[in-house]
């Protein structure tokens, strides 16, 4: 899919259903936000950090998750999960919602560690999208058990987003 260049067809599209010629969306950005390597650092350190307080004992599989807010700070979150299984809240939305309950607005980046260094479940993607402009692009850092790190970014892991902006 190649949403740099518009071809003419979509460009004529957009023109008869009026809609800008070149819809502004997180797939246009080239890069994400960069942070510092300091910064990466104390978000991979401290979502390695919290994961041991997940609370897995259904499924053992523990993440840890960091973001950095807006305002600078680091929010972290891990999975707790429930007896009810569909009640288990990820690591990813939980640092989220600490977020929201600390006043931070946006998220900058985000750090996720595990044991197999797996990327966020979809829902965790949209609700990490909640919180991302639709112009910018964050990035994502996966961490696996042996500290093994691999960069991707939002925009890579949910491309086309639907978001606020088009409920107007
Ligand atoms: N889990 C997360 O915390 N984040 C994800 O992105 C994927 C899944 C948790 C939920 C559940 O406690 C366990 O991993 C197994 O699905």
């Amino acid at each position: 899919m190649h949403f740099r260049r518009r071809n003419r067809a979509a460009t004529l599209v957009a023109q008869v259903v009026n809609l800008p010629a070149r819809a502004k969306h997180r797939c246009d950005m080239t890069q994400p936000i960069r942070l510092s390597p300091e910064q990466r650092d104390q978000l991979i350190a401290a979502a390695c950090a919290i994961r041991d307080r997940a609370y897995t004992p259904y499924s053992h599989f523990k993440v840890g998750a960091a973001l950095l807010a807006d305002d600078g700070r680091v929010f972290t979150g891990v999975n707790v999960e429930n007896a009810s299984y569909g009640l288990t809240v990820c690591a990813e939305r939980n640092a989220v919602g600490a977020m929201v309950i600390g006043g931070g607005q946006q998220v900058r980046a985000i750090a996720v560690c595990t044991d197999n260094g797996v990327t966020p479940c979809g829902a965790c993607r949209q609700v990490l999208s909640e919180f991302v402009d639709h112009e910018s692009d964050i990035p994502v850092w996966i961490i696996d058990g042996r500290g093994e790190v691999r960069e991707t970014s939002l925009a890579a892991l949910l491309p086309d987003s639907f978001g606020a902006r088009h409920l107007t």
